[in-house]
């Protein structure tokens, strides 16, 4: 079943601490959202070198929104996220940032934006983990999914189905069974559970949501 990963999307320490709380209990790993107002016009508080200390034994990925990822993949690989996604429209050099960070690109996953065809990254597809698929223009939360996604998703897996495939970006409980049909591995949700009454509750719709999806995954061929 497409399991769900809770985004951190936060402007301060405080913010960043109450989302962490918020989400805390679900028992999830977490998606951490990182910008640096270049590659998108936001910028997010997100410290690598207080990563241990501020998530305490909660796995993570970090999400780099970044111009020049090269810089920043290494960091954030000594930070201890479990996976290092980034953009193969913030930078030529794809390649080369998975065999410099060698032995660790098993842990790259490459981003598309939602104008980025899968064509982009078709030749280099083997040199990656997985592939994150934005459900949005990246650079903030809460904004409406595009259904291209669903198609992205489905050329990726029909290409390669032993890649983890990622949807991040207007990612809900009422377009989650499809996205999981489509093939998508880890669904990120960022307002949906930060944002909700109940993170518990919110999260428990997603599962009703999967759950229901399920029998009709089993059976297909
Ligand atoms: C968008 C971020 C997403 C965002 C998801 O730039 O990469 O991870 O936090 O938030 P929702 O689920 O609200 O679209
Ligand atoms: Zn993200």
């Amino acid at each position: 079943m497409a399991k769900i990963l809770p985004a951190i999307l936060a402007h301060t320490e405080e913010e960043f601490v109450e989302k962490v709380n918020r989400v805390r209990a679900l028992g999830l790993p977490l998606h951490i959202d990182v910008m640096d107002g270049s590659f998108v016009e936001d910028t997010t508080w997100a410290p690598p070198e207080r990563m241990r200390e501020l998530l305490d034994g909660i796995e993570y990925e970090a999400h780099l929104m970044v111009s020049n990822p090269e810089h920043a993949v290494p960091v954030w690989i000594a930070a201890g996220a479990n996976r290092i996604i980034f953009h193969v429209e913030s930078t030529t050099r794809e390649t080369m940032i998975c065999r410099a960070t060698s032995p660790h690109c098993d842990q790259l996953i490459i981003a598309l934006n939602p104008d980025t065809p899968v064509s982009r990254i078709t030749a280099v597809l083997g040199d990656f983990a997985g592939v994150l698929v934005m459900g949005v223009v990246p650079g903030k939360n809460g904004q409406a999914f595009h259904d291209i996604a669903l198609e992205k998703v489905r050329a990726i897996k029909n290409i390669r189905s032993d890649m983890i495939v990622e949807v991040d970006g207007g990612v809900k409980p009422n377009n989650a069974a499809a996205l999981a049909e489509a093939g998508a591995d880890l669904l990120v949700a960022g307002s949906a559970l930060t944002e909700a009454a109940d993170s518990t509750i919110a999260l428990l719709e997603f599962k009703k949501a999967l759950d229901e999806q399920e029998p009709l995954l089993r059976v297909s061929p």
